[in-house]
C-alpha cells in the first residue's frame, strides 16, 4: 500500500472507532488521566497568572464558612486549597496518579479539611451533600474536556438543592478574523511561489486526499491573532446550575457580523469566556488579557474586508466535546 494508503487507512480506523462512544469515552478518560501525569501541565495552569487571580478572587468571595465543595479535577490541589481557606470540608477529586502531589502540598501546609480522593468524577459519590463543585475543566475549546457532562453528573447526584457550580455561566465564541502576516499560512491553490503558480489546482480534485483529520483547524495563540474583524457575540451561551442537558444546546448556529475593521479574513477564531460572577471572568479573547490557553482557529480562503461588510456564516459543532467535528461555512459575503 502507498503511504498514501496507509495515512488515508489510519484515519478512516480512527473516525470510525470514534464513532462508538463507548469507544470515545474509554480513550478520553485514559487520556486525560495520562495528560495530566505530564508536570509541565500543571506548571503552565499555575505559571497563569490570570487564570489563577481569577479563581482566587471568585472562591474567596463566594464560598461560605460553612460550605461543603468537591474541587473537580484538583490537579496540583490549588483551587482545593483556595477554598479550603474558606470553607468547612473539601473533597479533591482527580483521576490522575498525580493528586498524590496535591495531597503532599496540602499535608506541607497543613490543611486538615481536604480529603483527596482518586477517582473519576463519575464514580465519586462524597458522604455527605455538597454545596459547590469548584472546577476548572475548561478546554482550548471550552467544552473538549467533557466539562458539562462531567459536571451535570455531579449537579445531579451529589450538590444539595440550591448548591452551584463555580463558575456555571459560559459564552462560546467564533469570531471572524486576521491572523498575523508570520501566523498566515495560504492554502496551496492560493500561492505563486518565485513564478510557480499553484492557482490551477484549487479547480482539480488533486488535493482532496492530502486535506487530512486536521486540515482547516489547527490551534493558535493570542499571538499570532492580528485582530477580530468585528464585534463578538456568543453562538452558544449556557449556565451549569439551570442547563437541562447537553443535549438541548444548538448543534448549528447561523450568524451574521458586520465588520467594524479593514483587514484580511483568514478564518474564524474560537474562544471563551467563563464568567464567575458580576465581576470576575475569565476570557481567551485576543482581546483579553492572555492566558495559558490557546484558539482553534478554523481557516478559509483569505479575503479582504471593509467596515460594513456583512460576514455571513454557519457554525456547525455536531459534537460539542470533539472539536474536530466543528466547522464554519461562510454564507453571504457581501458589502
Ligand atoms: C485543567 S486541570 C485543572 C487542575 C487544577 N484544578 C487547576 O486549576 O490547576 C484538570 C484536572 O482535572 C482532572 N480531571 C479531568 N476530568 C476528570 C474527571 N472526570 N474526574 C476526575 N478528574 C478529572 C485532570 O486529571 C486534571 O488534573
Amino acid at each position: 500500500m502507498s503511504s498514501r494508503g496507509v495515512s488515508y487507512a489510519v484515519d478512516r480506523l480512527y473516525a470510525a472507532s470514534m464513532r462508538s462512544r463507548t469507544i470515545r469515552d474509554a480513550v478520553y478518560q485514559r487520556w486525560n488521566a495520562d495528560e495530566f501525569t505530564d508536570l509541565f501541565e500543571h506548571e503552565k495552569m499555575l505559571a497563569d497568572r490570570v487564570r489563577v487571580r481569577a479563581y482566587h478572587e471568585a472562591i474567596t468571595r463566594q464560598i461560605r464558612p460553612d460550605d461543603v465543595v468537591v474541587d473537580l479535577g484538583t490537579g496540583t490541589g490549588i483551587l482545593a486549597m483556595f477554598v479550603a481557606r474558606v470553607a468547612k470540608r473539601v473533597y479533591a477529586v482527580d483521576h490522575s496518579d498525580f493528586i498524590e502531589v496535591a495531597e503532599a502540598v496540602a499535608r506541607h501546609h497543613g490543611f486538615r479539611n481536604i480529603t483527596f480522593v482518586q477517582e473519576h468524577s463519575g464514580s465519586f459519590t462524597p458522604p455527605e451533600q455538597v454545596d459547590v463543585v469548584v472546577h476548572e475543566q475548561m478546554g482550548d475549546e471550552l467544552t473538549n474536556e467533557d466539562m458539562i457532562t462531567n459536571l451535570l453528573d455531579l449537579r445531579h447526584r451529589i450538590l444539595a438543592e440550591g448548591g452551584r457550580i463555580l463558575p456555571s455561566r459560559f459564552e462560546l465564541f467564533v469570531e471572524p478574523d486576521s491572523l498575523t502576516t508570520s501566523a498566515h499560512v495560504p492554502h496551496l491553490w492560493e500561492l505563486e511561489v518565485e513564478g510557480i503558480d499553484f492557482g490551477f489546482l484549487g479547480a482539480t480534485t488533486l488535493l482532496e486526499p492530502y486535506q487530512r483529520r486536521r486540515y482547516g483547524r489547527r490551534r493558535v495563540t493570542c499571538d499570532e491573532v492580528s485582530q477580530l474583524l468585528s464585534d463578538p457575540a456568543p453562538v452558544v451561551s449556557f449556565d451549569l446550575d439551570v442547563l437541562p442537558d447537553a443535549s438541548v444546546l444548538p448543534r448549528e448556529v447561523g450568524v451574521t457580523r458586520r465588520a467594524t475593521r479593514a483587514g484580511s479574513l483568514d478564518g474564524y477564531l474560537v474562544y471563551f469566556r467563563a464568567i464567575f460572577d458580576e465581576r470576575t471572568a475569565l476570557s481567551t479573547s485576543p482581546d483579553a488579557p492572555q492566558t495559558s490557553w490557546r484558539n482553534r482557529f478554523l481557516r478559509t480562503p483569505r479575503r479582504d474586508v471593509v467596515p460594513g461588510d456583512d460576514l455571513s456564516y454557519t457554525v456547525q459543532f455536531p459534537d460539542l466535546r470533539r472539536p474536530s467535528t466543528w466547522s464554519v461555512a461562510p454564507l453571504v459575503t457581501d458589502g
